[in-house]
């Protein structure tokens, strides 16, 4: 219902408690290959868990601290994309995403993550975002290089996971750099 038009195939949506089904079938579908990247997948076991982490987003939307979206891509729900966590005390931000495999290689993800950093960037005042990875994670490395994001460092041990803890990178981008690089610098 609340919708960010991307483009005539791709929309950003609010979730909302009735999408709790369709999301919980898209992780357990993709179960697999996200649970090599996310703790969380484990600990989603039913669709009440995915109401769950709804209710979340919603209330970071009232708070202001995060923005959780829906991606529907051709009419379907395909994945998920957002800050998911803004600090205005430091004005900086975090963006995260994951895709199911059938949407995977159109640039869904590069196309969602440029709306959100618009957004970040031009509406709410942010100047830095900052998006992580797993080492091996190459196709979300790809993304973070495609949007213009610049590898800083390597956090180590970042990540806990059920095999244990995991070095992750960090990217980021300055508003200035992104305003340069969407031409309205
Ligand atoms: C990480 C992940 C979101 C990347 O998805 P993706 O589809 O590879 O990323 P994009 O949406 O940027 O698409 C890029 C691909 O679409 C192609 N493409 C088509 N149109 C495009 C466009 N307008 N803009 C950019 N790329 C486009 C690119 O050439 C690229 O193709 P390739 O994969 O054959 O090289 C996905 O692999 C995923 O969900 N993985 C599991 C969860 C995960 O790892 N999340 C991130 C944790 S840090």
């Amino acid at each position: 219902m609340f919708e960010k038009r991307i483009d005539e195939e791709l929309s950003l949506r609010l979730l909302e408690k009735h999408h709790a089904n369709a999301l919980f079938q898209l992780v357990d579908v993709n179960r697999e290959r996200l649970q090599r990247w996310f703790p969380w997948v484990e600990t989603t076991r039913e669709p009440a868990d995915s109401e769950k982490f709804i209710q979340g987003a919603l209330q970071g939307f009232i708070d202001g601290t995060s923005l959780n979206c829906g991606i529907w891509y051709r009419k379907k729900l395909a994945g998920v994309v957002g800050p998911h966590s803004i600090r205005e005390m430091n004005n900086n931000a975090e963006i995260g995403y994951w895709l199911g495999q059938e949407a995977e290689g159109n640039g869904v993800i590069t196309r969602s993550c440029t709306a959100i950093i618009d957004y970040l960037v031009e509406e709410r005042g942010i100047n830095r975002i900052e998006a992580r990875c797993v080492l091996a994670n190459d196709r979300s490395r790809l993304v973070m290089e495609r949007l213009g994001m610049q590898r800083e460092g390597l956090l180590r041990q970042w990540l806990k996971h059920d095999h244990g803890y995991e070095d992750v990178y960090i990217y980021a981008v300055l508003a200035g750099e992104w305003r340069e690089r969407r031409g309205r610098g």
